[in-house]
């Protein structure tokens, strides 16, 4: 493949160390410094990375950043961890070889990210596909969940992994993903129960009371409050820059995407919150009578809740706090526990409720993201395990984390070197030995099988009799004295007898990394790692699937008085398997480095980078990369960098590349000593070599440039002149024809205009011409009519004057023969002739008057309103005058032909008319109605005979009216009798009397003023017939019964005259009540739409159809 570029393009310092000239500490951390300040945080020592932790995002991790490093060669882009990761992918793609990528460094120097970061990379330039995204994004998000349970804030790390992880990711022949098998490493379970200052628990606790909704956390039984719980540090329980809140909500996301069942997660949920539940119990002490002390649960309630999470009956739970039960050979003895001792035990099962709960969850993923294919997988392993740590304070966890260290730096310096001397071989070169510190002698101290501090610390837990972690250091001092990496004040080693910096508690390792003071105390505690057997059973016990997962030992039918096997020596078989594991894989190595302890960007700490350097062997690795050749290089790529150099190779060579490279060499004239050919590479002993080469190429490639420019611009010069005059000619071309356009254009228009002129001119002549001769005309013709106007006038003058005589003429004659008339008759005209004339004038207009107006009278109606019209204007008075009379006798005639009974019915309607009219709206309609009276016809009717006897009085109106009932507003019908003397109801079937009320009882009448016919008869207070209460009553007749009723009152001189109220809201007694009948328009307009309605105790509501 073509070479483009190289990772010496653009260097900032030395992109790989082994190119460092001259190789110093100093200049390796100079050289580390000036790249991290310019934020290259990858450097090469051939194809390890160090990776310097930025401390802040870094735009190099983007989409197009994958694309860039995608299939290409390691060394040809700037260094990054994408390189080692397309690197390690392809030569498993296309290889076949199984790869692992070693992540080390210690806590806080970016493993974790480093990890995660090659996954990614991985997923990004593999298959796609359904089914495929699906495996990787379970595969990647398996990475959160085991976060939120396995890291923790560290004073050194705010995501500190407590556990060391391994994970294999699987892929097929074309190098998709099947799916993976993560293996997990000692978890640091102490800090379930206890953190050190300025620490944390597990992420997940603060997760799940800071994220979880109120109905989980009721469920759950958890308050919000952090400091409700003994297990939580306060300290720094918020971390800045961590939102535990949001992170829970990922964490539930991922478990979902990973494939936990609903119920699986709230199981898992569960367990957390009985841990923090375990860490409320307390204790108190209880005297017995032998005088020891029991301990005894100070307050039952979080043990009672942790038991109904857990489905254990709280009864086993609490036995189990309160005794200890041991077998041996069938023997059981149940001692009591004191206060300490039940505090241990509450620990203990915290600790291993929650690591069994963390190992579960590590077999649940792996179970989900299984690969599913049964063919041969290929494998590419990362590896992301705690790295080295020095506490003030080392105990068993840091002696562990640190033995595992140890053994990845004995894999590292083994493949490292192993791998060198393999290339060596394989391109035919020949090896020389090279020297490097060998940390297996330390590896030996820690896990020989002998004298191995572990198998010591193994054998002093299962020996009988007291053990205690003094007893253990004896021991130590004893076997291990001599050692030279092992350090303690009681040892026989008298060098250390006077140390005051090792205490007699402690030991201390002289690791590859440093020496480390480990405190003694808690190693034979922790390596036994006991939970008593009473709780596991308890636990067994539990009504709760999971729980009962977690402790199959409790299981009394399996009761295995084996002792299990120690935390250390598991660890150690772990560590062992994974180290076989490793051997078998191609190793890719990162190196992670942590610039500073304050966790910032921008701070390079020398001492600390020092350290590390230092304890990682970097310069020892730098040396054993160089202590053969410095540099190499495939023979294709190094004759496409340097074929410039040789006249021979440039600008092309035609044979094979290896003979390129050694005619370039030859005339190069470098020394034969300093390089080498391999097989398929040439091997460069000293980078000075490869910096003479750079160099040259560098002085060339400005030749070339130079020449590269010239050519160019010559080129450039002559293809613009051409164009130029290309341009010229065209342009020339165009101009001209634009000009004689142009010229042809005036000469046009110039012909256009004289043309126009001469046209005018000639127009303008003619129309003179024809101008004239139209005036000539026109004077013609006003002379002739000038002329024949004065003819005319002339004529009409003298005819005037003609007439004018004849009219005078006549005028005098008349006047003539008149006198002369007059002279002639005046002798026989007498002197009062014209007076009588003037009567007799008059006599005879008034005769003919009265005669015409005998003719045309108007009908003898009073209602005619007819009359003829004055003949004559003087006559006015006499004519109206003449009219009044007329009427007035025609009155006189009409009244007089009335019968005594038509008079009396009359009478009746002008009162009615003086009650009723312009009052209410029914009175129109009645005025053409004759006053009947009785419409029933009472004495006639032999159906009323015995009613008719009743009534002894002569009865003035009979009808049939509706009694209002007086509680609902339904009416019922009567019959209505008014006698002189009083008012009868009558029921209308039977004819028997309802009610007869003396007309003195009656106060006043009651009607609205509407078209309906409702009346109330109010009675007098107090009278006999006011019992009951008024009448309110309704009839098609009423203004006929009001009006006969108000007659009575007038013609009867004893009796008051009867009120009669008209309004649309009055007041009737009902009773004892007083209710108001109100009246409103409403309803249809037609049709009997009068409603009755007793709305309420006080109110009757009548409503009337609205009249038009
Ligand atoms: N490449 C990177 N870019 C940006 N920030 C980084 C990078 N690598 C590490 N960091 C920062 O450093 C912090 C610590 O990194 P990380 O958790 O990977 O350390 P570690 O080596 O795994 O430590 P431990 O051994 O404690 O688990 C990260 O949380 C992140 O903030
Ligand atoms: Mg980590």
């Amino acid at each position: 493949m073509e070479v483009k570029t190289s990772l010496l393009d653009n260097m900032i310092g030395v992109g790989d160390m082994v190119l460092l000239e001259p190789l110093s500490e100093d200049s390796f951390l100079d050289n580390l410094r000036k790249r991290f300040d310019h934020n290259e945080i990858y450097t090469y020592i051939g194809s390890v990375v160090i990776s310097m932790n930025p401390y802040r995002s870094l735009p190099i991790y983007t989409p197009d950043k994958v694309e860039e490093y995608r299939n290409r060669n390691f060394y040809e882009l700037s260094p990054h961890i994408y390189a080692l990761a397309d690197e390690a992918y392809r030569s498993l793609r296309d290889q076949d070889k199984d790869q692992c990528i070693l992540i080390t460094g210690e806590s806080g120097a970016g493993k974790t990210e480093a990890s995660k970061l090659v996954m990614s990379y991985v997923a990004a330039v593999c298959g796609k596909g359904q089914e495929v995204n699906k495996v990787k994004e379970q595969l990647l998000q398996s990475n959160p969940v085991l976060e939120a349970f396995g890291n923790a804030k560290t004073v050194r790390n705010d995501n500190s992994s407590r556990f060391g992880k391994y994970m294999d990711i699987e892929f097929d022949f074309k190098g998709d993903p099947l799916g993976g098998v993560i293996s997990n490493y000692l978890l640091e379970k102490s800090r379930v129960v206890k953190q050190p200052r300025g620490e944390r628990n597990f992420h997940i606790f603060y997760q799940l009371l800071s994220g979880a909704s109120d109905d989980t956390l009721k469920q759950l039984k958890l308050d919000r409050d952090f400091s409700k719980y003994n297990y939580l540090s306060l300290d720094s329980a918020v971390v800045n820059g961590l939102d535990d809140a949001a992170n829970f909500r990922t964490v539930r996301n991922a478990m979902q995407i990973v494939g936990f069942m609903e119920d699986e997660v709230q199981s898992v949920l569960e367990l957390v919150a009985a841990v923090l539940k375990l860490g409320n119990i307390e204790f108190k002490p209880e005297s017995r009578c032998n005088g020891t002390d029991e301990s005894r649960i100070k307050d039952k309630n979080d043990l009672k809740e942790m038991c109904e999470l857990l489905g254990i009956e709280q009864s086993v739970l609490e036995r189990a706090f309160s005794y200890r039960t041991v077998e041996a050979k069938m023997e059981k003895v149940s001692t009591t526990l004191n206060v300490s001792q039940a505090y241990y035990a509450r620990d203990a099962l915290a600790k291993n409720l929650y690591s069994r709960l963390f190992t579960w969850l590590v077999s649940r993923i792996n179970e989900s993201i299984k690969a599913q294919a049964k063919t041969r997988h290929k494998v590419m392993g990362v590896l992301d395990i705690y790295g080295f740590e020095i506490f003030e304070d080392n105990s068993f966890e840091q002696f562990i984390i640190n033995y595992c260290n140890e053994k990845l730096q004995q894999i590292f310096i083994e493949l490292t070197l192993r791998e060198e001397q393999e290339e060596y071989v394989r391109e035919g070169i020949e090896w020389t030995n090279i020297e490097y510190f060998n940390n297996a002698i330390i590896c030996d101290l820690i896990e020989n099988n002998q004298n191995g501090i572990l198998a010591m610390l193994d054998e002093e837990c299962l020996r009988p009799g007291t053990v205690t972690d003094e007893t253990f250091l004896d021991k130590l001092n004893t076997i291990c004295a001599e050692h030279q990496h092992f350090e303690s004040r009681l040892s026989k080693n008298s060098k250390f007898l006077t140390d005051h910096s090792l205490p007699h508690n402690c030991f201390r390792i002289q690791h590859y990394a440093g020496k480390v003071l480990y405190r003694v105390e808690g190693f034979v505690d922790k390596n036994n790692d006991l939970l008593y057997r009473d709780l596991s059973q308890a636990m067994y016990k539990a009504n709760h699937s999971l729980i009962k997962q977690l402790f199959p030992e409790g299981n009394p039918a399996k009761v295995n008085l084996k002792r299990p096997l120690t935390a250390g020596s598991q660890f150690k078989t772990s560590v062992g398997t994974l180290m076989k594991n490793l051997q078998t894989k191609n190793p890719n190595y990162i190196r992670c480095i942590k610039p500073n302890d304050k966790k910032a960007s921008h701070i390079f700490t020398d001492s600390l980078v020092r350290h590390q350097v230092r304890y990682l062997g970097l310069m020892e690795n730098v040396r054993v990369r160089r202590a053969g050749y410095a540099f190499r290089q495939a023979y294709e790529p190094c004759l496409e960098r340097y074929k410039m150099l040789c006249k021979k190779t440039w600008p092309h060579w035609r044979g094979p590349a290896r003979e390129g490279v050694e005619v370039l060499m030859a005339d190069l004239q470098v020394p034969a000593e300093e390089f080498s050919y391999g097989r398929s590479k040439i091997f460069i002993r000293n980078p000075r070599t490869l910096f003479f080469l750079e160099e040259r190429r560098r002085q060339c490639l400005q030749d070339l440039a130079t020449l590269i420019q010239k050519i160019y611009r010559g080129w450039k010069c002559r293809s613009q002149f051409l164009l130029l005059k290309q341009s010229q000619i065209v342009v020339a071309a165009w101009y001209r024809r634009f000009a004689q356009q142009k010229k042809y254009q005036n000469i046009k228009s110039a012909t256009t205009v004289v043309q126009s002129y001469t046209r005018g001119w000639q127009a303008r002549k003619l129309l003179r011409e024809l101008k004239y001769q139209k005036r000539c005309e026109e004077a013609v013709t006003t002379i002739a009519a000038f002329w024949h106007g004065t003819q005319a006038r002339r004529e009409l003058r003298r005819l005037k004057e003609e007439a004018r005589r004849k009219h005078a003429v006549a005028v005098i004659w008349a006047y003539w023969q008149g006198l002369k008339v007059r002279r002639e008759y005046r002798k026989f005209f007498r002197a009062n002739a014209g007076k009588k004339i003037y009567d007799f004038t008059i006599q005879r207009i008034m005769q003919k008057y009265f005669l015409g107006l005998k003719t045309t009278l108007p009908s003898m109606s009073p209602i005619d309103k007819n009359w003829p019209a004055r003949p004559y204007r003087f006559l006015d008075g006499v004519h109206t005058e003449l009219r009044r009379i007329f009427h007035l006798w025609r009155c006189k005639k009409y009244r007089g032909q009335f019968t005594e009974e038509r008079k009396a019915v009359y009478e009746e309607k002008l009162e009615a008319s003086e009650i009723f009219k312009d009052k209410k709206a029914l009175y129109p309609s009645s005025v053409s109605q004759p006053f009947k009276g009785d419409y029933l016809e009472i004495s006639k009717n032999p159906k009323y005979q015995k009613l008719n006897s009743a009534v002894d009085e002569k009865v003035l109106l009979a009808d049939v009216v509706n009694k209002i009932n007086r509680a609902n507003g339904k009416g019922t019908a009567r019959i209505f009798l008014l006698t002189k003397k009083s008012v009868v109801l009558a029921d209308q079937k039977t004819g028997q009397v309802k009610a007869s009320v003396p007309l003195p009882d009656v106060a006043s009448v009651s009607v609205s003023t509407q078209s309906d016919g409702f009346f109330a008869l109010k009675l007098k207070e107090g009278s006999a017939s006011a019992v009951k209460g008024d009448f309110l009553l309704s009839s098609e007749h009423l203004i006929e019964i009001i009006t006969k009723l108000h007659r009575i009152g007038v013609t009867a001189a004893d009796r008051e005259q009867l009120n009669i109220d008209i309004s649309d809201e009055f007041l009737v007694q009902f009773k004892q009540d007083k209710v108001c009948v109100k009246f409103i328009q409403g309803g249809p307009k037609n049709g009997s739409g009068v409603s009755c309605k007793r709305k309420n105790n006080r109110l009757l509501e009548v409503s009337v159809p609205t009249t038009a």
